[in-house]
């Protein structure tokens, strides 16, 4: 079963007479409850798509249609409550709020959505992604490994249908960043949620269900043949 689409999604940067084209027309179908990687060189287009299917950004041409709704059809509010309650998202940096503690970075999200913290769900994630003992801590007493698990529970906090991550290895060594991606993966499988996860990477790619591979914008390469 889909979960999301896009249909010729494109988005162009104008700066002064320089055009650059960050993608060029991708139509692609998610399926639910998978794991996609998107993989290709720096510049492709990766982050761009990404922001572009988590509403994050807005595209210059094409559709992004998520529960029959075309996302960029939404006033900006609206738009801004069904990501925050329907997808999350991982940074490569973590992008943390440094002055908060672990657990009230966690929190946030089901503050800024003034609801009830489902404790049972908090623990649960806390539980899986082995930050009991972090969260008092602020981020700047937190190595890097124990700073994305904080930031993928707070990505977690509001039970997203879809979890958006951008590379959220890159600043880790191999072992940490191993370690983050099982975490992923458990969530992915364990959850049930969808999973988009942009990656350098190829032994990460190679984890996923799917693998697409963007060049200049355009989907060079994808493993699974496209449903339209
Ligand atoms: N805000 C921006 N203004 C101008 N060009 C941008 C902007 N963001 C991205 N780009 C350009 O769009 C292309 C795709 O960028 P990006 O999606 O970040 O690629 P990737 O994540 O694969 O490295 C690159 O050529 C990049 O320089
Ligand atoms: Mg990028």
């Amino acid at each position: 079963m889909e979960i999301m689409h896009c249909e010729n999604l494109s988005k162009v940067y104008q700066a002064s007479e320089n055009k650059v084209i960050a993608l060029d027309g991708v139509s692609l179908a998610l399926e639910q409850g998978s794991f996609t990687a998107i993989t290709g060189p720096s510049g492709s287009g990766k982050s761009t798509l990404l922001h572009l299917l988590s509403g994050l950004d807005h595209p210059t041409g094409g559709r992004v249609i998520y529960q029959e709704a075309d996302l960029y059809k939404y006033k900006e509010n609206q738009l801004a409550v069904l990501r925050r309650r329907r997808f999350g998202f991982v940074f490569q940096s973590y992008n943390l709020v440094r002055e908060l503690t672990g657990w009230e970075n966690i929190l946030l999200p089901v503050m800024l959505d003034n609801r009830q913290a489902d404790e049972a769900h908090l623990h649960h994630i806390i539980d899986l992604l082995g930050i009991q003992e972090r969260l008092s801590h602020l981020p700047g007493a937190m190595s890097g490994g124990q700073q994305q698990r904080v930031s993928i529970a707070r990505a977690l906090a509001n039970k997203p249908a879809i979890l958006f991550a951008d590379e959220p290895t890159g600043n880790l060594d191999g072992k940490v960043g191993r370690e983050v991606l099982t975490l992923l993966r458990q969530v992915n499988r364990e959850l049930g949620i969808t999973l988009v996860l942009v990656t350098h990477d190829l032994n990460v790619a190679e984890q996923a269900d799917r693998v697409i591979q963007l060049e200049d914008g355009r989907v060079a390469h994808d493993s699974e043949v496209v449903k339209s």
